[in-house]
């Protein structure tokens, strides 16, 4: 499976936003991770379209659009016009999963469907065949620099082998806590998308994501 790491532009000095973006695309960041947050699904609320449209000129990446917001359907099509290419909504937002997860397929876009640390993996399980990535919320969703909590990996291993079992090789997103000293653990437990915020934005921004790809690109 391809390898990915996704950066969280939350944690980007958004004062030179797209100074930020491009040293992770010319490091080697196939992805950019971006967190919608309404204050209401989570306590903070983070940014929305005008930010994802005006950076969407300035990366080729694909753009992962997180949305931790209350009912997702809403806005599926306005983040697709926007730039999004993958379109994760969580299952605690959704009263119609499968309907939102058709939706986002409908206007050409990849489905993504986001697991809170408490919502079990079989939630989803009749839904997987409609589904291009599973993001397993390593941390409570709402803030960068959270502590990875562990026996999320635990539910990483359990959907991989759910995956298996009905021979889908659908992509596995890890999200929150993820740091160059626990990115091998999360890859071994059947992650293959890493996001990180913190520990890529900084000072270092380019080399932090070298760092990263370092760890993705070495074989299994
Ligand atoms: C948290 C967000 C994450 C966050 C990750 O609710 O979904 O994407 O930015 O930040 P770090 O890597 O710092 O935990
Ligand atoms: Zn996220």
């Amino acid at each position: 499976m391809n390898r990915i790491l996704a950066p969280s532009v939350l944690s980007a000095d958004f004062s030179r936003l797209g100074e930020e973006v491009r040293a992770t695309e010319e490091n080697g960041a196939q992805y950019l991770h971006l967190d919608v947050m309404d204050g209401i699904f989570v306590p903070s609320i983070s940014f929305g379209l005008p930010v994802i449209r005006t950076l969407r000129p300035c990366s080729r990446q694909i753009f992962d659009v997180h949305l931790m917001i209350t009912e997702p359907d809403r806005y599926v099509a306005d983040f697709a016009e926007a730039g999004a290419d993958i379109i994760t909504v969580h299952q605690e937002a959704c009263l119609h999963l499968d309907r939102t997860l058709q939706h986002i397929r409908e206007l050409g876009k990849k489905a993504g469907v986001a697991l809170n640390p408490a919502t079990p993996a079989e939630s989803i399980r009749w839904v997987l065949p409609q589904v291009d990535m599973v993001l397993v919320m390593s941390v409570n969703p709402g803030f960068g620099g959270q502590a990875l909590i562990p026996y999320t990996l635990e539910k990483v291993r359990k959907l991989r082998q759910m995956l298996l079992q009905e021979g889908l090789e659908t992509d596995i997103e890890v999200d929150g806590g993820v740091k160059l000293s626990n990115a091998r653990e999360v890859l071994a437990a059947g992650a293959n998308i890493l996001v990180a915020g913190s520990a890529v934005f900084g000072k270092k921004t380019g080399a932090n994501t070298r760092a990263f790809m370092e760890i993705l690109d070495q074989k299994v």
